[in-house]
């Protein structure tokens, strides 16, 4: 890489489209400031500031309606709710199935409940869990299957219920990207048994820190809604061991004022991931992803594979120089989570079983992507694409 920042030919290119401020990965859009005071006000007042107030009811029960679910738990971040999406379904031993391209809370959680993760292959063109490969790992300690929708893109849902119907498996989705996706017109929320979802700062929908978790039936949702709350049913019932996961009256109110607003969010999004699409569409060596039939996408993010051969230098490289340009693309999601010393040593996280996972992960980038990036911006980060090599 020195040898690439040091090059005449790229310090020129770097000097020429160095940016004064950081141009980050993603940006929240803001709710209105005034808006927000008055919420803030009302917390003041009432001094209602966890445990199901206002805000918390308001939030859960336009945010069901706004994603077209009916059983939904607010959570206090995506975390927590992939957590108690597993002692929900009472999966706390044996072995998951599910993908090492995701963030590490997906493969975490398993371990937090002492499950083992089997790592599955993933597809080479949706970057999700592959489940042509699902079936060879499913072993008699198998008790579920974890699909992320990595980029909010559905993972193959219809051959992932088949398997786990035909096997008898739990499917769990950690769908932290996947705010708003359909599938014709049913919310991506609705396949598998439970969908975990984030509503980090980074996510294109926020309530600061913040989640949901999505499931079928009142019964499982009133399992869930103990879980969370340390597992009590009454002043001086306790009735099973829970935790603490409730999302708090600032994030809630937060979450309410955003529901407003996403919509904006996601067309400024789309508009600029078609931008993109149009610049990157003929460049050597570069891959964009695109849209699926009969799939309402979010536009959360937009990564490029970059392939060395055909590209002429490596994605470090390019990651690199728009570090030295300031622009802070973000490798998502290198490295793969089987390769966490905590989770290196299983069989399954063997590089030969994970070819395509391994590949995708040194090739892939993610560009900023948000709302209010400019136009002008997107050009400068094209421009550098494409004339880097
Ligand atoms: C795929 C995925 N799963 C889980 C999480 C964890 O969510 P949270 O940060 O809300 O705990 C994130 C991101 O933060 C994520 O990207």
């Amino acid at each position: 890489m020195d040898n690439l920042l040091t090059n005449g030919r790229y310090r020129e290119l770097i000097r020429h489209y160095r940016l004064d401020e950081p141009i980050y990965v993603t940006r929240p859009r803001m709710p209105s400031l005034e808006a927000y005071g008055d919420c803030l006000k009302h917390i003041w007042d009432t001094k209602w500031l966890t445990n199901n107030g206002l805000y918390h009811r308001e939030f859960e029960k336009k945010l069901s309606r706004y994603l077209g679910v009916e059983h939904l738990n607010l959570f206090v971040n995506g975390t927590i709710a992939l957590l108690v999406a597993l002692q929900a379904l009472r999966i706390n031993s044996g072995e998951v199935i599910t993908t090492p391209f995701t963030f590490p809370a997906s493969t975490h959680v398993l371990h937090w409940n002492r499950v083992r993760p089997v790592f599955c292959d993933i597809d080479p063109k949706t970057y999700n869990i592959d489940p042509n490969k699902i079936e060879k790992l499913i072993t008699p300690d198998t008790k579920a299957i974890l699909g992320v929708h990595v980029y909010g893109t559905p993972c193959d849902v219809e051959a992932i219920q088949t398997l786990a119907n035909r096997h008898g498996l739990h499917v769990i989705y950690d769908a932290a990207h996947a705010f708003g996706v359909k599938i014709g017109d049913r919310s991506i929320l609705e396949y598998g048994d439970l969908s975990a979802m984030s509503f980090h700062a980074t996510k294109l929908f926020t309530s600061i820190e913040g989640g949901a978790l999505v499931s079928r039936t009142k019964v499982q949702a009133e399992r869930i809604y103990y879980l969370k709350n340390f597992g009590i049913a009454g002043e001086e019932t306790v009735i099973g061991p829970g935790i603490n996961g409730k999302m708090n009256e600032f994030q809630a109110a937060f979450g309410l004022l955003e529901l407003d607003i996403v919509d904006q969010e996601m067309r400024a999004r789309r508009e600029r991931t078609l931008l993109y699409r149009e610049r990157l569409a003929d460049v050597p060596g570069i891959t964009v992803m695109q849209d699926m039939p009969n799939v309402t996408h979010n536009y959360g993010y937009f990564p490029i594979l970059v392939d060395p051969a055909k590209y002429g230098c490596s994605r470090d490289e390019l990651h690199d120089v728009f570090r030295a340009c300031n622009i802070i693309t973000r490798k998502y999601f290198y490295p793969l989570c089987s390769t966490y010393p905590c989770y290196s040593i299983l069989p399954s996280a063997h590089k030969q079983n994970l070819e395509i996972a391994e590949r995708i992960s040194l090739q892939v980038l993610c560009l900023p992507l948000y709302g209010d990036l400019s136009r002008d911006t997107i050009e400068v980060i094209c421009h550098i694409v494409r004339n880097l090599t």
